[in-house]
């Protein structure tokens, strides 16, 4: 047997592979919040950001690509671990949640599948593009110009698609849900490294704590300061009209002479 094999085959090598893929996640979380917060400076800064990930191609498609082995393996993970779970104990707790266990622990794989379910709809709101799920427009037409070169720009797009109440709801949702999972799971992370001894367990459970607060705030204020129209809401009113202009309503005179020609 393959080293590969004698890891996904061993439930020890499975919660090594969670915890491995889950710090990673943990990273890229840090990394993906500090370059959304600049979305409180001007549009530029932001925009000069996402220009200069995009114009590093090898360098975008590396973390992309590792983050999706990322999420692939956390899930797949977690799920066979949960079904191994489930086989070694058919018969239920008599009391749900006894013996200690907090709430966030008990509903890992219930938020994990809904955070999962965000990403998808995020990835088809703010990379995809598909103007279908943002209830706004064509959000691939926004573009500005930064250093004499057209680029997308990011900023009216966070503004515009975050303006929109349910999708601004939903993040909030996505946002409380993945602060329940990393309470929960940033700890567990370290458990299963097997750092949970009588010293280093109150202060992991105390980072895991302060840290899923932090990513919480930090992921709240950017939905928030923006559906209050409280970040770049006089910015955004000139770029509708761009959005208008790239998908123009026909002509009230043209709508008139179709429906004639109708009858
Ligand atoms: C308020 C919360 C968030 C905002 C405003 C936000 C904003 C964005 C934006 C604007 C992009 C596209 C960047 C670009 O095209 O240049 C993006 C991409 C992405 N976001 Fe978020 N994000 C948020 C939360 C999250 C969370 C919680 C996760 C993970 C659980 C996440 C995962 C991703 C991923 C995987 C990408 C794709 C990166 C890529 O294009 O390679 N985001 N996000």
């Amino acid at each position: 047997m393959n080293i590969v094999d004698r890891i996904w085959n061993s439930s020890l090598g499975k919660k090594y592979l969670m915890a491995l893929t889950g710090g990673a996640l943990f990273v890229f979380l840090i990394g993906h919040l500090v370059g959304n917060l600049q979305v409180f400076g001007p549009p530029e800064l932001i925009n000069g950001y996402a220009h200069f990930l995009k114009s590093k191609p090898l360098l975008l498609w590396g973390a992309r690509l590792g983050l999706l082995a990322c999420v692939a393996l956390h899930i797949a993970s977690a799920v066979t671990l949960a079904q191994l779970n489930a086989a070694a104990r058919p018969q239920p707790y008599a009391t749900p949640g006894a013996y200690g266990a907090s709430k966030a622990s008990q509903y890992m794989l219930p938020t994990g599948i809904v955070i999962a379910s965000f990403i998808v709809y995020h990835l088809a709101h703010f990379t995809a593009l598909l103007p279908g799920v943002n209830g706004v427009g064509d959000f691939s037409k926004l573009t500005t110009t930064l250093h004499g070169e057209t680029v997308p720009d990011v900023y009216a797009m966070m503004v515009l698609g975050l303006q929109v109440k349910w999708v601004c709801a939903f993040y909030l949702v996505a946002q409380a849900l993945l602060f329940m999972h990393l309470s929960h799971g940033l700890a567990a992370m370290f458990q299963s490294l097997g750092f949970r001894d009588h010293v280093w367990w109150p202060r992991i459970e105390c980072f895991a704590k302060a840290a899923s607060i932090a990513l919480l705030i930090g992921y709240s204020i950017i939905p928030v300061a923006i559906c209050l129209k409280l970040v770049g809401s006089d910015y955004v009113e000139r770029k509708k009209y761009d959005l208008k202009a790239a998908n123009p309503q026909p002509a009230p005179a043209f709508v008139a002479a179709q429906g004639k020609e109708a009858k």
